[in-house]
């Protein structure tokens, strides 16, 4: 076991995640740390003769499915899903979610629409007191509104800013698009549904990183253990 603190919790919380699912069903498979985490730890299971079929978010998530030997499905076969497990970026009180550090937001939500259960891995770092805390808001725009959504998002009181890859590049979605990053005062960030709103409502922005309406059961690592919190698992 790893002695960085933040590592260990999101191992214990994974494993205890990838512990509820059962044979037979259709699971997505969120992008990033503590996604990959899950899936490590529910392939041995697989291995031993668990049925279970997952549908990726990325094209990261299933190639490591692919590596692990996990059998992968979509959402034209299952469009309704037993469960996601995926992580987040940062998780309030209420259970409202900023998620798309991995660039991944689109298919995050839509496997979090399709799915009767989302269940989110986290370690403790990723609570916060409210959205926004620890970084700005993801938000998935079409590369020719790229421009107009910059300057309309500043008329809502966002300030925004392309994200770019090592090489100063536009980083580019699985879906070919353009990522923002958008930053508002801590006034504007109390009403998620609102927020999310008023950014869709921009034409050339698709999704937003803002995860409010999904009543996710939070997987949390702890330093004493494992901490669930929401729906009963
Ligand atoms: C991917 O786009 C994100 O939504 C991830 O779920 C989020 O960034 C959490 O990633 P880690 O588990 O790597 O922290």
């Amino acid at each position: 076991m790893t002695a960085d603190p933040t590592l260990r919790q999101r191992h214990i919380a994974a494993a205890h995640a990838a512990g509820i699912v059962r044979d037979g069903m259709v699971v997505g498979y969120g992008t990033g740390r503590a996604a990959m985490s899950v899936m490590d730890m529910l392939a041995p299971r697989v291995h031993d003769g668990l049925r279970v079929l997952g549908v990726p978010t990325s094209v990261a998530t299933a190639a490591h499915a692919a590596k692990l030997g996990l059998p992968l499905t979509d959402l034209d076969t299952y469009p309704s899903l037993d469960l996601t497990l995926d992580g987040a970026d940062e998780v309030d009180p209420s259970r409202n979610l900023i998620k798309g550090g991995g660039a991944a937001l689109f298919r995050e939500k839509v496997l979090a629409a399709a799915s009767q259960r989302l269940v989110i891995v986290i370690d403790a770092t990723k609570r916060v007191p409210r959205l926004g805390a620890t970084r700005p808001i993801p938000v998935e725009v079409l590369p020719f509104a790229v421009g107009s959504c910059l300057r309309l998002l500043g008329r809502i009181g966002g300030d925004a800013l392309r994200r770019l890859d090592e090489s100063g590049a536009p980083v580019v979605t699985d879906n070919g698009n353009h990522v923002l990053d958008v930053a508002f005062d801590a006034s504007r960030m109390v009403d998620p549904r609102a927020l999310d709103e008023a950014m869709r409502a921009i034409p050339g922005i698709i999704i937003t990183g803002l995860f409010w309406s999904f009543n996710p059961t939070v997987v949390v690592g702890t330093d004493t253990g494992v901490e669930v919190v929401g729906p009963a698992l």
